[in-house]
Formats: C-alpha cells, sequence, structure tokens
C-alpha cells in the first residue's frame, strides 16, 4: 500500500504534491519522491525516509512546474533506498510513472524489456512501467499506457507523466485505490480522498479496469480498451481526518474491512492457475533441506504469536512434521534444543519487535535456518531472516493487530501446503481443495463483514461485563487466544480463552450465572466433543454464544446465539472465525468509550525486551 498524487493546473506543483503526500503518509512512509516537468526535462527528487526528509531535500530547489507526479512508499519489492524510491523514470529520463500495487509479471517484462535494450536501476517491480510505456511511445502517452496496459498482470495504480506532453497526466486502475480531484483549470489525482480535500470535493471514482487522461481542462475516462466511459461526479462530505480513515471511525475499523482485500494481495501470485501448487519461490530452500527437515520451531509475540499457534495445527496436519510454538520472549531464554536440520519461522507484524528479533539470532546462532514472516520491507527481520515471506496486508495503524494477523494466517496456510508439496506428504486432490478454497475465501471475508451489525448487537449486549471466556478446541482454541487478546487489549474487559476440554480441570469454577461464554465450533471431527462442553456451561449458568458454520445440528444446543460462518473448507476456518472476534473487540471497545486505535499501555510496534 503507498499513496499516489498527481496535479496538473495553473498552480505551481510542488506545494500541491507535497500538502497530498503528507495527507497520504498514512498509506506508507518508508520513502517519498516527486517529478516536474522543468526546463525541457524531468526533475526527480527522491529519499529513502519519512516524507519530511525528502521536503528537507527540496529546500534549494527552486520550481515553476505546475504539473508533476508524487509518491511516498510502503516497499514491497526492494528495500526503501533512495533507488529504489518513486518516481521511476525510462532509459531517456523523459518519461516517470509512480505506482501503487504489485506488478506480479514483472520478471518476465524485465527480462523482455533488457533484451530490448532497456537498462534498469532499482529492484522494484515497479521500473518495468515506465520502460513498457517508452517501449510503445510514439507521442501519445494515453495510446502508449493503454498498449503497456495489456502486457501488465497484478494490481495497480498507476500514473505517468512525460515532459514531452507536460501537462498531461495518465492514469489507470486495477485493485488499488485512484480518485480523480475535479477543480477549476486544474485537476487532481490521488490515491484517496485526503490529498483532494483541500482542493476539491468533486471527484471521479475510477473502478477497477479504468484508465483515465487528465489535463487542465478536463478529464477522459475509459476502460483498457479506450472505449469511453460516463463518469458522475462524486461529492465528497467526509471531513478530512474521516477521509483519512475512509469514512470509518477508526484505523481499527477500516483494517477490519481491509482485510479481504489483504488477503487477496498476500495470496495473488502465490497459488497456481489450476490450484495445484503454492508458488512460494522466495523461501529459497533447497529440496534436500526441505527433505531432510528435523522439525519446526515457530516463534513471535502476541497477535503474531496467535497465527504462530494457528501455523502448529496447520503445518502438523498438512505436512506431518513435528511443530514447536513459542513466545519469543521465553524461546531466547529455555536453550531450545535446536541445530542446523531445522527450520524457525519467525512471524512479525512491524519485524522490529525486540523479543522477535532476539530469538531470531538465537536461533540463527544454533545453525538453524530462519523464514521471517513480516508485513514491512526492510525490516530489521525481513534483513535478518535466511529468507522472508512478505504478507501483503499494507500498513496497519491500529495498535490492535487484524489485518496483518489474517494475512499471517494467509502466509501458513501457503508455507504449509508448498512444504506439503515439496515432501510429497499430502494427495493432490487435497491440495488442489485446500488452496482452492483459500483463493477464494476473500469472498467469506466480505460475506461477514457486511453482517457486522449482528456483531455490534451482541458486543453491546455484553460491553459492561467484567469477564468473558472463549473456548475451543484444535484450530478453533488457537482463535479464541486471538479473540481473548483482542477485546482484553482494546476494551480492557477480561477475557480468558480456554481449550474447551480443560474447563473441567478447574477453570469451570469461574462459570456461574450469566457468564459470557464465546464457543468456536467450526472444526467437523471435534464439533460433537465442543457441543458437550457448551453443555458443561450451560449447565452453570453461562450465556454461550457459538461461531460454527450451519448444519443440520439443533440449533438450541448450540447455545444462546449463533453467528454462523458463510461455508469454505473447515481447515480454513480461523480466517473466518476471526473476523467476528475482530468485530466484537471492536464495538464492545467503542460502547465502553475506549480508546480504540491507542489502547492504554500499548505500542505498535515493541522494540524494548
Ligand atoms: C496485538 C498486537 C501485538 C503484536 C505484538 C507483536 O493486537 O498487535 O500483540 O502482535 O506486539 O508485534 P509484531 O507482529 O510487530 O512483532
Amino acid at each position: 500500500m503507498c499513496g499516489i498524487v498527481g496535479y496538473t493546473g495553473h498552480q505551481q506543483a510542488v506545494p500541491v504534491l507535497i500538502d497530498g503526500l503528507r495527507r497520504l503518509e498514512y498509506r506508507g512512509y518508508d520513502s517519498a519522491g516527486i517529478v516536474v516537468p522543468e526546463n525541457g526535462g524531468l526533475t526527480v527528487q527522491k529519499r529513502a525516509g519519512t516524507l519530511d526528509v525528502l521536503v528537507q531535500a527540496l529546500c534549494d530547489c527552486r520550481f515553476t512546474a505546475t504539473s508533476g507526479i508524487g509518491h511516498t512508499r510502503w516497499a514491497t519489492h526492494g528495500a526503501p533506498t533512495d533507488v529504489n524510491a518513486h518516481p521511476h523514470t525510462d532509459c531517456s529520463g523523459r518519461l516517470a510513472v509512480v505506482h501503487n500495487g504489485i506488478i506480479e509479471n514483472y520478471h518476465r517484462l524485465r527480462s523482455w524489456l533488457k533484451a530490448e535494450g532497456h537498462v534498469f536501476r532499482s529492484d522494484t517491480d515497479t521500473e518495468v512501467l515506465p520502460h513498457l510505456i517508452e517501449q510503445f511511445y510514439r507521442g501519445n502517452l494515453y495510446q502508449a499506457v493503454l498498449e503497456a496496459l495489456e502486457r501488465v498482470e497484478g494490481s495497480f495504480a498507476l500514473l505517468a507523466l512525460t515532459v514531452d506532453e507536460p501537462e498531461r497526466l495518465v492514469t489507470a486502475r486495477q485493485d488499488s485505490p485512484l480518485v480523480i480531484g475535479v477543480g477549476e483549470r486544474e485537476n487532481f489525482i490521488a490515491s484517496d480522498i485526503p490529498a483532494l480535500l483541500a482542493h476539491t470535493r468533486d471527484t471521479y471514482l475510477l473502478n477497477d479496469g479504468e484508465l483515465a487522461e487528465v489535463t487542465p481542462d478536463g478529464v477522459r475516462i475509459s476502460d483498457f480498451h479506450g472505449r469511453p466511459l460516463a463518469r458522475e461526479i462524486f461529492q465528497v462530505h467526509w471531513e478530512a481526518e474521516q477521509a483519512e480513515k475512509a469514512g470509518y471511525d477508526h484505523f481499527m475499523l477500516k483494517e477490519i474491512h481491509e482485510q479481504p482485500r489483504a488477503l487477496r494481495d498476500t495470496l495473488r501470485g502465490r497459488i497456481d492457475d489450476d490450484c495445484r501448487r503454492a508458488v512460494l519461490d522466495e523461501l529459497n530452500l533447497e529440496p534436500g533441506f526441505v527433505k531432510n527437515l528435523n522439525k519446526i520451531f515457530v516463534t513471535a509475540c502476541g497477535t503474531a504469536f496467535h497465527a504462530g499457534v494457528v501455523g502448529k495445527y496447520i503445518i502438523e496436519k498438512l505436512v506431518r512434521l513435528p511443530v514447536e510454538v513459542d513466545i519469543a520472549s521465553e524461546f531466547r531464554y529455555r536453550d531450545p534444543l535446536i541445530g542446523p536440520g531445522d527450520l524457525v519461522v519467525v512471524v512479525s507484524q512491524s519485524g522490529e519487535t525486540a523479543d522477535t528479533r532476539a530469538a531470531l539470532r538465537e536461533a540463527k546462532s544454533r545453525g538453524a535456518r530462519v523464514v521471517a514472516i513480516t508485513n514491512v520491507v526492510g525490516s530489521s527481520i525481513a534483513r535478518e531472516a535466511d529468507s522472508v515471506l512478505y504478507t501483503w496486508a499494507g500498513p496497519e495503524i491500529a495498535v490492535a493487530s487484524t489485518k496483518a494477523y489474517v494475512t499471517q494466517l494467509a502466509a501458513f496456510y501457503l508455507l504449509a501446503v508448498w512444504l506439503a508439496g515439496e515432501r510429497g506428504a499430502l494427495p493432490g486432490e487435497e491440495r488442489e481443495d485446500l488452496l482452492r478454497a483459500l483463493r477464494e475465501l476473500h469472498h467469506g471475508v466480505g460475506q461477514i463483514l457486511a453482517g457486522a451489525g449482528e456483531i455490534a448487537a451482541l458486543a453491546r449486549r455484553y460491553h459492561q461485563r467484567h469477564c468473558l471466556f472463549f473456548i475451543g478446541r484444535g484450530l478453533d482454541y488457537a482463535v479464541a487466544m486471538e479473540g481473548s487478546l483482542k477485546l482484553k487489549e482494546i476494551s480492557y474487559i477480561h477475557a480468558e480463552a480456554y481449550a474447551a476440554g480443560e474447563l473441567k480441570h478447574g477453570t469451570l469454577a469461574l462459570i456461574t450465572e450469566g457468564v459470557p461464554v464465546i464457543a468456536l465450533a467450526t472444526q467437523p471431527e471435534l464439533f460433537e466433543k465442543t457441543l458437550s462442553n457448551i453443555k458443561e456451561v450451560k449447565a452453570r449458568g453461562a450465556e454461550v454464544v457459538t461461531l460454527t458454520f450451519q448444519g443440520d445440528h439443533d440449533s438450541e444446543e448450540l447455545g444462546d446465539f449463533r453467528v454462523y460462518l458463510p461455508p469454505t473448507h473447515p481447515f480454513l476456518a480461523p480466517i473466518l472465525t476471526v473476523v467476528p472476534l475482530q468485530l466484537f473487540a471492536y464495538y464492545a471497545a467503542v460502547y465502553r468509550g475506549c480508546s480504540v486505535d491507542k489502547p492504554r499501555n500499548l505500542a505498535k510496534s515493541v522494540t524494548v525486551e
């Protein structure tokens, strides 16, 4: 997730671009850059670091240009460096592009373009775009972008500028947001509405598969075949702060709603077309090492640890290899029995968590291979691990992790299927069923989000309680842990997650009249067992909310309230089950008047021990 801005009109472009980028910094903040046509050429300024680093670099420059494009980056391909920062230019230096998204076939395009004589400077996927457009440019930028798009696969919001048509910007959208602001003899382009609000509230919202040619005097929208499209003006009524959150009241809610997109992005290009294989070339693990693997360890903190617990269940089940999962602050000091034949998976949204970094080093010092699952390109953990499996959740701003967790789960499913494939541990049809269901799972998440009102009503019912229990077995227990943490950290309600079968060994003493119990019952082979535990707590007066798939069981048996999940492969249930639990925690916190995005005593990135 990055932010892009463009301007063409009568004002000086640079201040407009910088102001727009500042409003989009929440979309990415590891590097920034602008390009403007000046003195018959293009002037590019780009810097790794925050926008302020770029602003500092611009201090001594004088600009007169009245058009330009800019970018604030959240690195995907290529570490956050000056060279990898956008804009990227073609060979002639006369054409520049900024881009948000992932170009999936960039390897192929790059090889072809190199053979055609193009010289590449960065490690990014984006750089293929200016070269590709240059390849087709014959004096008409719009036409060249159209032709280039025929060859591009992936997700993008791109914005192109050439010094040969300095007032004309060309922009296109596929799976990444883009909006055009309409002014008086000036027009604006941005990834998101906050960047426009200082100038205009009249906008055109571009849809996937659409392209626009923007000049000071007009906007021409077409599809990728060049067929013109009519578009109504969309008037924005949000205030700037609300717009940054895309109209949601909190970043957490916005991020919960971004989960279908985050899932799609994380899976994109990693499942082959006929769903036979997980494609994880980035792991760089030799077949010999994978075949002879001794044991897998997973280590992480907090929510990432909970993703690791799901990971353990998945890998053991699919790969039939033993997996140990540890809290990183424990792993680092417990003198783990680990060595060169072992694989350690460290999980960290931020890639900076001190305990997880220390665990990573501990594992490496003992000769194990380390794979990091992280959301931040170029983070310390990404740099120190032997290989990285990135989650493409985009920046997570709310302290409580949501979309990062869901994408970490997706990464574990991919990793498990990949390992199983390499070791011949899972029949082809089972792999196919799983991958097919995984690829479609974002629809199910979307359906749950559409029913958020039902979860909000449950949260309203229970938000004043002092204590709540989450129970489940197997994968459901792993997700119960995450549901409980979410509720604790943002609503400050005491919550406990219990393996449902363990209640009777002590904790059942706390189940009294009216105590809310959220029961997760999604796993067919454990369903009857969990049902018995539901009866057990009901018999002690608990009020039970059960999360399950629609089935032919008697709904009475399933407790007082039921939340039905959309059908999927039951093994993938965690990705669905966690969503109502996130929403429940969110609404409980809102009804209690808590500071949802910044809960007390917590920080987004814990870089101290
Ligand atoms: C809870 C939460 C934390 C983090 C933990 C690890 O919602 O966000 O528990 O999961 O601090 O952080 P990362 O994943 O950045 O290593």
